[in-house]
C-alpha cells in the first residue's frame, strides 16, 4: 500500500484498456499508491439515471487525486431512450461528468502538452513542443442553455432579431476565472524556462466575453516582464499553428476555444494517441488522455495507449514523484524512437497490451 490514494476512473469503451496500460506502467515504474475504483459512466447514467454517481464524488473528495480514461455520450434523445423504464418521466437529463468534475471541484486549469517526440512518424513538424492552457470551469460550458429561450430575454434590445424559437446558450467569463488560468500559464512558463506566452481570443467580435479575457491576460502579462506576451484571434491562430507551430510555447485560452485548439495541437504531433490532461486545481487534480471512448474500438486492444501513459506521468508529475515521471516520459520516447513495436495508429500491428509492456519493459 502507497502513500498516495487515487481515485481509479477508467469510464467506458477503451477508457478500460488504456487505463489497463497505464497501470502497468505505473507499477514498472515503482509507484506505490492505492486505487480506488470508482463507478462513473454510461452504465450508470442508464440504470442510475446519473453517470456520476454522488458517492464517486464522495470518492473524489477523499483521494489525493483521480486518473480517467473516458466516457460514452449520447445525444439528449438517444440518452432518455436508453434511461431505464423506473427512471422515465423524472426531468433527468444526461450531464458530461467530465464537465461536472471539473466544475464541482474547481479543476480551472486544463493543461495540455503537446511534444513532438523524436521519431514518431505521425509529427507533423520536428521540434514542436508546446502546451495548451484551457479554462476549465467556464466559458462556453457552464451548462446554462435554453432550447427555447425564456420570454425575460426578449427585453434586451439585443434580442430585436432573434426569433422566439432560437436555442441559446449562454457564454460566461469572468475577470478572477481569467486571472487564474492565465497566472497558471504564466507561472508555468517561469518554472519550465518558456520564452513566451501567447492568449487566444475572438475580442474583436465576443467584445464582452473575450475583451475581458483579453482585459484581465494582458494585466497579468505586466506582472511578468520577463516572459513575452502576444495574443491573437483564435481562427488566425488556427492558421499560424499550422504554419509556424514552433512558434508557439505557452497558449492560454477560455474553455471551448481550448477544447478545440487542444485537439488542432494533438494532431501536430500524432493524433489522439498522443493528447493528454491534467485538470488542475489548487488542491486536487484528475489526469486523463484526451481522446473519448471510442466505442468501436473497445474490447479490440487495439488502440495506442501512450496519450494515457503521458496522462500517468503528469500525475506523477503533480504528486511530486518528479524522477519517476522523468522515468516515464524517456520511455516512451525510447519506444516511440525505435519504432519496433507500434500501434496501428503509428502504422504498425502492436496491440495495447504490447506497447504498454514495451514502455515497461523499457523502465526495467
Ligand atoms: C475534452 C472533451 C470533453 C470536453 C468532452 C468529452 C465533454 O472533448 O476533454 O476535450 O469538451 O471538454
Ligand atoms: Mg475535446
Amino acid at each position: 500500500m502507497g502513500k498516495f490514494r487515487v481515485a481509479w476512473l477508467p469510464g467506458d469503451g477503451i477508457g478500460v484498456e488504456v487505463c489497463e496500460a497505464a497501470r502497468t506502467v505505473l507499477e514498472a515504474v515503482g509507484f506505490e499508491a492505492q486505487y480506488l475504483d470508482g463507478d462513473i459512466g454510461w452504465e450508470y447514467w442508464k440504470k442510475e439515471g446519473e453517470a456520476l454517481p454522488e458517492r464517486t464524488i464522495e470518492l473524489l473528495r477523499s483521494t489525493d487525486c483521480a486518473f480517467f480514461g473516458a466516457i460514452t455520450s449520447k445525444p439528449a434523445s438517444e440518452a432518455a431512450r436508453e434511461l431505464a423504464p423506473e427512471l422515465e418521466g423524472r426531468g433527468l437529463s444526461y450531464r458530461s461528468p467530465i464537465v461536472r468534475m471539473r466544475q464541482l471541484l474547481d479543476l480551472y486549469i486544463c493543461l495540455r502538452p503537446s511534444k513532438a517526440f523524436p521519431g514518431n512518424p505521425l509529427n507533423y513538424r520536428e521540434d514542436i513542443d508546446l502546451v495548451v492552457f484551457r479554462e476549465n470551469t467556464e466559458g462556453m460550458y457552464i451548462g446554462v442553455e435554453f432550447a427555447q429561450a425564456p420570454e425575460g430575454f426578449f427585453q434586451e434590445p439585443a434580442m430585436a432579431r432573434i426569433p422566439r424559437d432560437a436555442a441559446i446558450s449562454i457564454r460566461s467569463i469572468t475577470r478572477e476565472g481569467s486571472r487564474r488560468i492565465v497566472r497558471a500559464a504564466f507561472e508555468h512558463a517561469v518554472r519550465h524556462g518558456r520564452r513566451k506566452v501567447t492568449a487566444v481570443h475572438k475580442a474583436n467580435v465576443l467584445r464582452a466575453t473575450c475583451g475581458l479575457f483579453l482585459e484581465a491576460a494582458c494585466e497579468v502579462a505586466s506582472q511578468y516582464p520577463q516572459i513575452q506576451f502576444d495574443s491573437a484571434n483564435v481562427d488566425a491562430m488556427c492558421m499560424w499553428l499550422l504554419k509556424n507551430p514552433r512558434n508557439y510555447q505557452v497558449i492560454v485560452t477560455t474553455n471551448l476555444f481550448g477544447d478545440i485548439l487542444s485537439d488542432l495541437c494533438a494532431q501536430l504531433v500524432g493524433g489522439m494517441g498522443f493528447g493528454y490532461s491534467g485538470n488542475i486545481g489548487d488542491r486536487y487534480a484528475i489526469f486523463e488522455p484526451t481522446h473519448g471512448s471510442a466505442p468501436k474500438y473497445a474490447g479490440l486492444n487495439k488502440v495506442n495507449p501512450l496519450a494515457t501513459i503521458l496522462a500517468a506521468k503528469m500525475m506523477l508529475e503533480w504528486l511530486g514523484e518528479t524522477e519517476k515521471a522523468n522515468a516515464v516520459e524517456r520511455a516512451v520516447a525510447e519506444v516511440v524512437a525505435r519504432g519496433e513495436v507500434r500501434t496501428y495508429d503509428l502504422g504498425g500491428s502492436a496491440s495495447t497490451t504490447e506497447m504498454a509492456a514495451a514502455v515497461a519493459r523499457q523502465l526495467e
